[in-house]
């Protein structure tokens, strides 16, 4: 008899303790990782990416390696799908070969579907509203520096953009304080932020949407940002610079709360959305939070493939 795989499409299919655990995980296979070199043995990724990657592929693909197992890059646009292979038939393929996929697209609808006909774990390496992989980086980022998360202040000033979304759920779930400073217009999704603010309630962590940016970092622990135009918006360029004026993390922000650290995804915009002296100064801890995207990557592939083996 078959059992369903457990995916990741949200961060809202894991429990606070899962999500603990998967971090406890992490931060062993960082301390650690050739105890960890056989943990996938055998086992092929299949990663289709429609957008452009240079972390999330390199991470999946050399995190792979370093279990044991092996990645597969595939491009949307060459593989049958770009050609008009439904979504649902390329899952139940893709299923006999390999024993997980990672995906990376547009709609978030494409990640569901693919998920609802796979034999094998799916994994969202970002969508238009979602990229919990992210987020699983940053809590751990976060976590090594403060040595807990419950209580701490995360403010997120930017776009209520896929990054946004994630990092919402990621906070709830784990009892931080989360706040979002953006224009008007720019706001997150409604149902996401009232599922993750019922989260938070539950949690102890509580999420808030502000425009104020003056003000808006002091007592923070951790100030974010992410680009103003996401992949897939390049045609709003022009309006989301204008609208998105004075929203630019700057040391007078940072400054604001002297012991906050800066984070971001990555790719940074330099002038943009972060002054180049945060980005490029002491308090960022940008370079750890791409690294440990390898490390959380790790063990989620360990979770979710190799089936509470470790
Ligand atoms: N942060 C992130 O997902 O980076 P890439 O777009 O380079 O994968
Ligand atoms: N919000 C950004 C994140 C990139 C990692 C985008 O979707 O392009």
């Amino acid at each position: 008899m078959s059992t369903s795989p457990r995916h990741l499409l949200t961060l809202e299919e894991f429990s606070t303790r899962e999500i603990l655990d998967l971090l406890a995980l992490a931060a062993k296979i960082k301390k650690s990782p050739a105890r960890y070199g056989s943990a996938l043995r055998g086992q092929c990724l299949a990663m289709i990416f429609d957008k452009s990657s240079t972390r999330t592929r390199v991470s999946f693909e050399v995190g792979m390696a370093q279990l044991g197992g092996h990645a597969l890059y595939l491009n949307g646009n060459d593989l049958q799908l770009g050609r008009g292979e439904t979504v649902g038939d390329t899952a139940k393929v893709l299923s006999r070969f390999v024993q997980g996929i990672m995906i990376r697209t547009f709609a978030h609808s494409t990640v569901e579907e693919l998920a609802r006909h796979s034999e094998v774990p799916v994994i969202n390496g970002l969508t238009d509203s979602h990229h919990p992989c992210q987020i699983l980086a940053d809590l751990q980022t976060i976590q090594e520096h403060f040595k807990k998360l419950k209580g701490l202040r995360l403010v997120f000033v930017g776009d209520g953009n896929n990054v946004a979304h994630s990092l919402m759920i990621g906070a709830a779930k784990t009892g931080m304080h989360f706040k979002l400073v953006c224009p008007k217009g720019y706001e997150p999704d409604a149902s996401i932020l009232r599922s993750a603010q019922q989260e938070g309630r539950k949690t102890g962590g509580s999420i808030e949407v502000v425009r104020k940016v003056e003000g808006s970092a002091k007592g923070a622990d951790a100030v974010y940002t992410d680009v103003w135009t996401s992949m897939g918006q390049e045609a709003e360029k022009a309006e989301r610079l204008r609208d998105f004026q004075g929203y630019q993390i700057d040391e007078r922000l940072m400054a604001e709360s002297p012991k906050a650290i800066f984070l971001h995804c990555l790719p940074a915009h330099r002038g943009e959305e972060v002054s180049a002296g945060v980005m490029d100064g002491k308090k960022a801890k940008v370079w750890d939070e791409a690294e440990n995207r390898l490390h959380a990557q790790k063990a989620l592939l360990v979770t979710l493939m190799a089936k509470g083996k470790f």
